[in-house]
Order: C-alpha cells, then sequence, then structure tokens
C-alpha cells in the first residue's frame, strides 16, 4: 500500500508545553505479573470507542488545569438541557490492538491525544485478585477505572498492569484509557527516530484473576554460575497464605519445594540431569508447572546455556555463529504495528527462509507472540530498549525511563530460552555522560537476569585508508559488541572500494556486524552504479559480506533489515514516500535480488560452522 494520502491537514498537538506539564513518569503501577495468558480471566481486544483530542480537552480546563470533568467520567446529559460535548458512544472506533495511524487516514499523521472506551461485564469473586493487564500502548498511557484514575505508564513498547480489586463492579465496567503518542526531547526515545511512531494501544489488553496468594513472578533458567543446575526464582504475592512454592518439571523428573523468605522471595539452583539443551535446531520447550498454596501456573521454557570466551559466543558450550536480520515490529503486508501471532509467523518465517537462526529485534521490545514464537521455531534473539540515537543523558527522568523499560522488558522474557542478548542502545554518540547512563543500565540488566548477554549497536569508528578501527568505550562494557556499519550506502564511493577495507577490534569481544546494508526500490532495476535499484543493493551486499568475512572477532551478522517499513525520515518521491528501502523484502512482501545474496551465505557460513571441530 503507497504512503496514504491524508485528506486532513496534518494535526499536530497544540501546547506541546503542557504535556510536559502533566507527569510523566509510571505511577500506580502494579509490578508485571508474569504470563498474563495463563491468568487471563477476559480479554478486552476488540473494537474501542475513540476520541481524538488534539488539545486534551478530555483532560484540560481552558486554563490548562486538570479538569474534574473529563471524558474519564464518561458522562451523559441526563436531561435535555444538560451541555456534554463528546459522547464515546457515538464516536468513531478503533480495533484494539492496533495503532491508530493505520486504521483511519485521518490518523495517518495524527501525532497526539486519543481517548479509547471499552464498555465490559464481570462478575468479581470476592476472594479473587483482578489486574488490568497492557501488552504495550505507544507512548503514554492513562487508565481509568468507572471514572477513577488507576495510575499511567510512560514507554511505548513494554507490558504494565494495574491491580483493580475491589473497583470492578458487578455487571457493566467502564476502561477509559488516554494515550498520547506525542515524541518529547526528554523521552525514550526521543523527538527523532527512523521509524513511523504508531500511536495506540498497540497490544492485547486484559482482565486478570488470581487466587488471594499467587505466584507474580517466576524465572526459571540453567545456572551460569552453576553448570548442571537450575537457577529458579520466584515471587509469591500475600505470600502468608501460601507457604512454599512447588516446582514440577516432569520430564526431567524434578519436584522441589522451595523456601519462601519474608518478602515473598523464593531463590534455589537445582540439579538437574540429562537436560535436552534448547538449540535453534531443536527448540526442545520443557513443560514447567509452579505452584503455591491454591495457585497453579503453567509454561514452556527452554534451557540452555549462552556465554562468551574470548572472541567467541559459546551456546551450550559450542561455539556458534549468529546468521540473522534486524527486523522493525511492523505488519509484514499492510504496515502498521503487528499485532497477531500469523503476522509474528510470517516475519519469522522469512528470517528462517533467510536460512537465519538469529534476529535482532530492533529497536524496541517486540510483542510476546514474536519472543514465544522465537522460542518455538527455534531462533536466537537480540532483543533490546529503545535507547536510540539522541537521548538526554544528564536527565534523572529519562534515565528513569530507560531503566524501567529495560525492568520491563527482562520481566517479561526473562524465561524466554531464545532471547540471549538483552541491548541497552543503538548508535548512541560516545561522550561521558552517556557511558555513565549506559553503563548504570548495563548493570541493572546483570542485577535483574544473570543468564544472559549485554549488548549494543555501537557505530563509533576511526578510518585510516583502508583501515577501520572500532573506538567506542561503551565496547568495554558490553559482553558482546555490536557494530552498525554503511559503507557504500552511507559514502560517496560505491561499495566496490570497501571489500579489502580491514577492520580493527581492539577488544577481545565477539563482535556482531548489527547493520549493513542499503535501499532499493523492489522491481526497479538498472546497473550497480544506479542508486535505488535493486542490483545496486545487491552489490553492496556482495562487497560488504568480503569485507566482513575478514574481521577475525565476527560471530554474527543482521543486515538492514528484512522488510521495507515505514519511516518520516524517509521521502524521495516513487521512491520512497514515506518508506525505508533498505528491506531484503519490499513492503508487499516480494524478495529483492540481495535476499538471495545474503541467503548464500548463510549457507556458506552454516556450513563452516558446522565443520569446525568441536
Ligand atoms: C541506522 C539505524 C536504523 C536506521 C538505519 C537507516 O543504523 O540504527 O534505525 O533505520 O540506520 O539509516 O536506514
Amino acid at each position: 500500500m503507497a504512503a496514504m494520502k491524508t485528506s486532513y491537514p496534518i494535526l499536530v498537538v497544540a501546547g506541546l508545553a503542557l504535556m510536559n506539564s502533566l507527569p510523566g513518569q509510571s505511577s500506580g503501577l502494579f509490578p508485571l505479573v508474569q504470563n498474563p495468558e495463563a491468568r487471563t480471566e477476559q480479554v478486552l481486544d476488540g473494537t474501542w470507542d475513540r476520541i481524538v483530542d488534539p488539545y486534551l480537552t478530555g483532560y484540560l480546563s481552558y486554563h490548562s488545569e486538570v479538569s474534574e470533568w473529563g471524558f474519564f467520567r464518561d458522562d451523559k446529559a441526563q436531561k435535555p438541557s444538560d451541555l456534554v460535548e463528546y459522547s464515546f458512544a457515538d464516536s468513531p472506533k478503533l480495533k484494539v490492538p492496533g495503532d491508530w495511524n493505520t486504521q483511519d487516514e485521518q490518523l495517518f499523521l495524527y501525532e497526539g491525544n486519543v481517548w479509547y472506551r471499552r464498555l465490559f461485564e464481570v462478575d468479581p469473586d470476592s476472594d479473587a485478585r483482578y489486574f488490568l493487564y497492557f501488552g504495550a500502548a505507544n507512548y503514554e498511557a492513562m487508565v481509568f477505572l468507572n471514572g477513577r484514575k488507576l495510575g499511567q505508564h510512560t514507554g511505548g513498547f513494554t507490558p504494565f498492569n494495574f491491580e483493580v480489586t475491589g473497583l470492578l463492579k458487578e455487571g457493566r465496567n467502564v476502561l477509559v484509557v488516554k494515550v498520547d503518542d506525542t515524541r518529547k526531547p526528554e523521552g525514550v526515545p526521543n523527538l527523532i527516530t527512523d521509524w513511523w511512531n504508531y500511536g495506540g494501544i498497540t497490544r492485547s489488553v486484559r482482565l486478570l484473576k488470581t487466587p488471594e496468594a499467587f505466584i507474580r513472578d517466576y524465572f526459571v533458567q540453567l545456572d551460569p554460575d552453576h553448570p548442571g543446575q537450575l537457577l529458579v526464582r520466584a515471587e509469591i504475592e500475600g505470600k502468608d497464605s501460601a507457604g512454599g512454592v512447588r516446582l514440577e518439571i516432569p520430564e526431567l523428573g524434578l519436584e522441589e519445594e522451595l523456601e519462601v523468605d519474608a518478602d515473598g522471595r523464593a531463590e534455589a539452583s537445582l540439579p538437574v540431569e540429562n537436560v535436552t539443551y534448547w538449540t535453534p535446531e531443536q527448540p526442545h520447550l520443557y513443560e514447567v508447572a509452579l505452584a503455591a498454596g491454591e495457585d497453579r501456573i503453567g509454561d514452556q521454557i527452554g534451557l540452555r546455556t549462552i556465554e562468551v570466551r574470548g572472541q567467541d559466543i559459546l551456546l551450550n558450550g559450542k561455539p556458534v555463529f549468529l546468521r540473522g536480520v534486524c527486523i522493525h515490529e511492523e505488519s509484514p503486508m499492510d504496515g502498521g504495528r503487528v499485532t497477531t501471532e500469523d503476522e509474528a509467523r510470517t516475519l519469522l518465517g522469512w528470517a528462517k527462509d533467510l536460512n537465519c537462526n538469529f534476529v535482532r529485534l530492533a529497536h524496541y521490545p517486540h510483542n510476546s507472540h514474536m519472543t514465544r514464537l522465537a522460542d518455538r521455531m527455534g531462533l536466537l534473539v537480540w532483543s533490546e530498549i529503545p535507547v536510540y540515537w539522541a537521548i538526554q543523558w544528564e536527565n534523572p527522568e529519562t534515565f528513569e525511563n530507560a531503566r524501567s523499560q529495560l525492568e520491563e522488558m527482562i520481566s517479561r522474557d526473562h524465561n524466554r530460552a531464545s532471547i540471549i542478548l538483552w541491548s541497552i542502545a543503538n548508535e548512541t554518540p560516545v561522550n561521558g555522560p552517556r557511558l555513565d547512563f549506559l553503563s548504570r543500565l548495563a548493570g541493572r540488566a546483570r542485577e535483574m537476569d544473570p543468564t544472559r548477554l549485554i549488548t549494543a549497536a555501537l557505530n563509533a569508528q576511526s578510518v585510516e585508508g583502508k583501515t577501520l578501527k572500532i573506538d567506542d568505550p561503551l565496547s568495554a562494557v558490553v559482553d558482546v559488541m555490536g557494530f552498525n556499519s554503511y559503507l557504500g550506502w552511507y559514502t560517496r564511493e560505491l561499495a566496490d572500494e570497501f571489500a579489502d577495507m580491514k577492520w580493527v577490534n581492539p577488544y577481545n569481544k565477539p563482535l556482531i556486524m548489527s547493520e549493513f546494508g542499503a535501499g532499493a526500490l523492489q522491481g526497479y532495476h538498472g546497473t550497480k552504479e544506479d542508486r535505488w535499484t535493486e542490483e545496486f543493493q545487491a552489490n553492496v551486499y556482495v562487497n560488504n559480506l568480503e569485507m566482513i568475512r575478514g574481521i577475525e572477532s565476527l560471530r554474527g551478522t543482521s543486515p538492514w533489515i528484512l522488510k521495507d517499513f515505514r519511516s518520516p525520515r524517509r521521502m524521495l518521491p516513487h521512491i520512497q514516500d514515506f518508506w525505508n528501502r533498505k528491506g531484503l523484502v519490499s513492503d508487499r512482501g516480494i524478495r529483492k535480488q540481495a535476499f538471495r545474496v545474503m541467503r548464500e551465505f548463510y549457507e556458506e557460513m552454516e556450513a563452516e560452522w558446522e565443520a569446525k571441530p568441536e
């Protein structure tokens, strides 16, 4: 679909300054409930009422004060003389999950506030607990239930939930959500990104139900500090009536009672034998059951080890080469955010067709369809928070925002064996405050999850003649270095002149070429000198692959990018039209010549690495 032409002026949010006066951080939140699918009482997806509110009329008075008559009240005229200037019932609708940009041409370029309303019926149990769980809302969500503000969340790609026990009514309940996708200089990401700012409730909304005492979180992975042992952590809500936690993995013959401390936490390292390790070739998942008091919960969890030794990445103790590709979370055929498991399966299926064993989910945590399918389909994963390009490194609120998005990413997915890398940044400038900011993020990630590796996509280099030296002190902080390089594209010289470039990696660490590539309009043909042709793009790939083969510390590649994707920064008429054309596949799902070049390279690499002696 070509970029939709709006028949309306581009609506730009007025009163941007007002936005900053609103509380920007998350509040009223409950710690994330693990495995919400297993706790679901009602899925609240479907058709929601919506009111587009560019001037925050539903939240501020004409004197710009927070109004007590906001849209969260869902008021209706009670008598003919009453003045109510909005009506959810009579307003247009939006699908949830889904971005608003691709559901209504009026909203294609809209950036600002949209109100959502969902009515739902429930018959609450007095001895149960209830939570409203949001898979994600881009970028700030303020949530009201039956006219009462539950709280708000900042961050467009991670889940959040509120406890609503005792706030649900017997019968009809009114859920109202204000979503604001206005970009902010202090945001994470900030004002400028090379992807479309898809706004809205972009992932599923669920009403969760649990017993009074329940296992809020659990973490089951092989213990990196004790080979042959399983690291198990659990957190119990309402621990007093729960007693201990029971863990069962029948296929391993494991049954264990774990002690719970005064804070409701349990942690143990348990010997396990005859483990079938999770690998891309054999993505074995174990049925894991946990119980506490009357609470029972099950999950499917893969077991594998990941570590670095010098320049090698070891999966289950064996050196591995990551044959990857970068992916944005954009629907394979229609643009807009991925919302279904089928769309996720299509994207990951294309990666498999490319002969990948690895995907870089750029530049933000993708929906849980992608990570659960990667577990099942056998794809190693690089998962990333949107600390992208220029960030306000010295703003404490910005750090808190990045930290909470990191914690939410890790909390949601720390049981997914496919994820081996947590990435804390992409192409951030080299300076002191940035190094401090990212070092603290890396420390927090390691504290939460000692079982995975930390990485970031770097791009600082020094070039002298035919030698390119990686030159970024963040390299000392990460376990695995990602590096983005666009020789042959963001350079005047043609790619032919780069094949013999020599790379110097001063760090004895594994290097992943986390981005390289070029743009091409699918179906546009010419010579390798003709920019935007498939031949030009393929020639960049051929020469880049020849060059990176010579990088001694190279242990993976993830070219940019699997599929053309929408970006407000790409406006060359008839070629880009608000699409970034660096995809190996077009926005209509058609493969370009470079797809074959990349697949052949991966077939060679797979054969070479399989032939390596153990
Ligand atoms: C950068 C960036 C991507 C961007 C790409 C490009 O490396 O990480 O988000 O889309 O280059 O310029 O196409």
